[in-house]
């Protein structure tokens, strides 16, 4: 097979599945979908590796189907990471300005955002992204590019990533005995709001919600950069839990039920709808009315979003953005929760598929498509601003120093 030199790979290790997908990047930002592999995944919990094997054995696996629906051999990849433990906060950093002249210098910049980053991190925590999200000079911000400007104090405002290391090898080491190299593990929140929001979307403010099997992981974005990012353990698998426990189901039956039948608002459905219900025994089935489900359902999904409007809170962001929700994940498609998301947030509500791509689009037009997707357009992103930084040297934008930020500062020097 063909090596993919000129091809973009996404993996996305989710806790229900992976994905992966391979794309033909062009210079104009497009990017062509020709491979795409699924297996599911039942070596990770809430967004953790528990079982090698099993990822390494599912990750061949959907990588192989990928492989030959494209025709190429996947030798390195944009992988997805999420998981409880990931922690985002926003840090500012302080330098004055070195020249004498007062005009902002490249290393005035490196220094600004060594600065930001110099709060000592704990031993088994990591950094996995740094994203400026302004800088200010003389206390104007807003800025985006400060390098050749005039000041004598530079600031920057930093939204920082970080996870725990261990956590993080394995998931390395997994992709490794899988035979891909690992170009950059991006938190996958950030590269599934490549592929579904828009420019507008992220300058009026928007949160990206992705409800996954073990986690939802959440990005809010405002003024064309992410404010706030995070990860919630309460997610769509949890709802096939409830409905296991409740109606004392086995679990493959729950969630038939749930993805076929479930509805997490009542008034939604009728009071004279019956469902068949097997019992754990495998022996008889009884019927239970729908609306039965939607009790379990509801106060699960009430939680969801409660314990994100909570965190939101916790870190200053009372009100809905004016650009409203987008969610999306597997775990957005149950009945009803637009709905109650856009009761509880007060704004409007959409669901995110995967936009902006060509090729084997309409295989992957689907809330659980949506981080692979959007791990090509970040890889692509990352790569373009490798060249451009290359031929242009030091030059930059924002959304360029998104998830290379590390490069950048090899760039810098
Ligand atoms: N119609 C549906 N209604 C409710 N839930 C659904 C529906 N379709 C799929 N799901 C749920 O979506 C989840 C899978 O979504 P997704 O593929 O986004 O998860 P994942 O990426 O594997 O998990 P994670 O992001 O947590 O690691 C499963 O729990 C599945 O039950
Ligand atoms: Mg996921």
């Amino acid at each position: 097979m063909a090596k993919p030199q000129n091809y973009l790979v996404g993996i996305d290790i989710g806790s229900s599945k992976i994905g992966v997908l391979i794309g033909l990047g062009g210079e104009g930002g497009d990017i062509e979908v020709v491979g795409k592999g699924e297996a599911p995944n039942r070596g990770t919990r809430k967004g953790n590796i528990v079982n090698v094997e099993v990822t390494v054995d599912a990750l061949k696996q959907a990588s192989e189907e990928a492989e030959v629906m494209a025709g190429v051999e996947i030798s390195r990849a944009y992988v997805g990471v999420a998981g409880a433990d990931i922690r985002s906060i926003n840090c500012r950093g302080m330098v004055s300005v070195k020249r004498k002249d007062r005009e902002i210098t490249r290393e005035d910049i490196q220094r600004v955002l060594d600065a930001a980053q110099s709060a000592a991190l704990p031993s088994d925590r990591e950094i996995l992204h740094a994203i400026p999200q302004e800088f200010l000079v003389d206390e104007q911000g807003g800025i985006s590019e400060p390098l050749g400007m005039l000041g004598s104090r530079l600031e920057v405002m930093l939204h920082l990533v970080t996870g725990n290391v261990t956590r993080s090898k394995t998931l390395l080491t997994c992709v490794n005995r899988a035979g891909i190299e690992v170009v950059e593990m991006v938190f996958e929140p950030l590269a599934t709001a490549e592929a579904v929001l828009t420019d507008d979307e992220r300058e009026l403010g928007v949160l990206l919600v992705d409800i996954g099997s073990g986690t939802t992981e959440y990005s809010l974005f405002a003024d064309g950069e992410v404010q706030h990012s995070g990860v919630l353990p309460v997610a769509a698998g949890h709802f096939t839990n409830d409905l296991a426990m409740v109606l004392r189901t086995p679990f493959a039956e729950a969630e038939r039920l749930k993805v076929k039948e479930g509805c997490c608002l009542a008034h939604m459905v009728s009071d004279d709808e019956g469902i068949s219900v097997p019992t754990v025994a495998g022996g008889s089935t009884r019927v239970v009315p729908r609306r039965e489900l939607c009790d379990i359902l509801q106060p699960r999904a009430e939680e969801l979003f409660t314990l994100l409007q909570e965190d939101l809170a916790r870190h200053g962001f009372e009100e809905a953005p004016r650009g409203g929700l987008v969610l999306t994940g597997g775990g957005a498609k149950m009945d009803g929760l637009l709905e109650m998301a856009e009761q509880i947030f007060n704004c409007s509500v959409r669901y995110g598929l995967p936009r902006g791509l060509g090729g084997l689009v309409d295989v992957i037009n689907s809330p659980s498509w949506c981080t692979a997707s959007g791990l090509l357009r970040w890889g692509l992103t990352a790569e373009q601003n490798q060249r451009t930084r290359k031929r242009r040297r030091g030059a930059f934008s924002m959304r360029g120093m998104m998830g290379s930020l590390r490069g950048m500062f090899e760039d810098l020097l």
